[in-house]
């Protein structure tokens, strides 16, 4: 959980920070993020998954997905603690480059990679570029060749494979077929026919196959039957190639707590689960263990942070049954959370600043948008002597939260404060009306 602790007047403390002095230094709303716990939270995954794994003779890298969130010194933080770093777009890899990570500890993802992004890529020479179809096969060993790369020096791939499971929240299901863009479907033999048409290609090295079933996903059991799939996929090559895949990546997905009625998907349980169904696999096809990968985004970065909100217009509506439903205005909302319009995300929220009444009231956080679905949390008992000027805070935005932010409504995106051992330092500041009007050219 991230490092926050109440005082007897209620007032919040992040990572030993007061709530209110990180307001008076860096004004609302903003993101505040406990360095430490995104380190502890990158160890958790090396550290399980390098543990579970080594009794079959397999390493593991952990690449983290940098759309939860990225920043310079984020991918130096990640860097530092052993992860690699996962890209899906130019603007990603240019930060993880800016951020002094090599490009062999960098992948590139995406179902529609432009041509400079592959020709970045290359450049780069990241460690893996996911291709995503058949046509991006060809493309990508178009630039390879263009770019002088042959068969002594292959470009490294592996093939975006979609099983039929897709899952997310509290349920998975598991089709056959695929009405969605990513990757190439098992159905029909044609992820088969993908890793093959990437080994007629000398200037390209497959390195594997990889796969990702969605996002914020609590029952582990999905990512078990995802791994079984996959490793019949590795064996299916292997026996109408003779070629036996080094690597397989799972992806990403393992669930967080946002309230705190939801259960966080336990990482070392995780880890142990998958490489008994990995090691059980193996020993059934009589084969090696594959080297694996996975991409953990909102796992690692999610519960890292909290946003500060000032409280503005408190607002009593009266309901067509005639209950009163308090509307808390705070100075932010969907441009710095898209997540409760978009998905109907589900928030809680504290007082930051002084306990409040022990009377609560029942409350709807919203932003200052116009839009009336510009909503932070629909439902919440918040105390009933709430005012203009309290201190809300926010837990759990630190993944799909500043990555997602727009400037709807010219709002300025907040920054990032990194807190770590007693110290708060900007890590992405504050954008100005400077910032948005130097894009306005008149
Ligand atoms: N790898 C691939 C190929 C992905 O597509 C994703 C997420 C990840 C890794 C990281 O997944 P994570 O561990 O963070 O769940 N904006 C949505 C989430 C979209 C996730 C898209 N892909 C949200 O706010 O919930």
């Amino acid at each position: 959980p991230l490092n926050a602790t109440m005082s007897d007047d209620g007032a919040l403390a992040l990572a030993g920070i007061d709530a209110a002095a990180l307001v008076a230094e860096f004004g609302t709303p903003s993101y505040i993020l406990d360095e430490e716990h995104f380190r502890a939270r990158a160890r958790v995954f090396i550290d399980s998954f390098t543990a579970a794994f080594a009794p079959l003779g397999a390493s593991v890298d952990v690449y983290y997905a940098g759309k939860s969130f990225l920043s310079v010194a984020v991918a130096r933080w990640a860097r530092e603690e052993g992860l690699r770093v996962d890209t899906c777009t130019g603007g990603e890899l240019a930060v993880a480059l800016r951020a002094g990570v090599p490009g062999a500890e960098i992948g590139l993802h995406g179902n529609n990679k432009s041509d400079s992004e592959i020709s970045r890529a290359l450049e780069a020479r990241v460690g893996r570029i996911v291709v995503d179809s058949f046509a991006e096969i060809d493309r990508v060993a178009a630039a390879a060749r263009a770019a002088g790369r042959t068969g002594a020096d292959p470009v490294p791939v592996m093939v975006r494979v979609t099983t039929g499971i897709h899952a997310g929240g509290h349920e998975f299901i598991s089709t056959a077929h695929e009405d969605q863009k990513f990757g190439v479907s098992l159905a029909g033999g044609q992820a088969l026919a993908a890793l093959a048409a990437v080994l007629g290609h000398p200037e390209l090295e497959l390195l594997g196959a990889h796969t990702h079933i969605g996002s914020q996903i609590q029952d582990a059991h999905a990512f078990e039957i995802n791994a079984r799939k996959m490793l019949g996929l590795r064996e299916d090559l292997r026996s109408t190639t003779g070629y036996l895949m080094p690597e397989l990546d799972l992806g990403g997905g393992y669930g967080i707590a946002y309230t705190p009625e939801e259960i966080p998907i336990d990482v070392p349980s995780l880890a142990l689960d998958l490489a008994g169904v990995v090691g059980q696999v193996c020993t059934e096809l009589g084969t090696t263990v594959p080297r694996i990968s996975i991409e953990p985004g909102r796992s690692i970065v999610g519960s890292t942070t909290v946003t500060l909100y000032t409280v503005g217009v408190v607002k009593p509506v009266t309901l067509e049954d005639g209950s009163v439903r308090v509307y808390v205005s705070v100075d932010g909302g969907m441009s710095d959370n898209i997540r409760p319009a978009l998905y109907d995300a589900r928030y809680t929220a504290r007082l930051a600043n002084r306990t409040g009444s022990a009377q609560t009231m029942r409350a709807r956080v919203v932003g200052k948008h116009c839009e009336s679905g510009d909503i932070v949390i629909s439902d919440i008992a918040l105390p009933a002597d709430i005012a203009p000027g309290d201190l809300l805070a926010v837990p759990a935005t630190g993944a799909y939260g500043r990555s997602m932010a727009s400037n709807y409504n010219h709002v300025l995106r907040p920054p990032v404060v990194a807190v770590s051992g007693g110290r708060a330092r900007v890590i992405v500041r504050r954008e100005t009306e400077d910032d948005l009007l130097a894009l306005d050219l008149g």
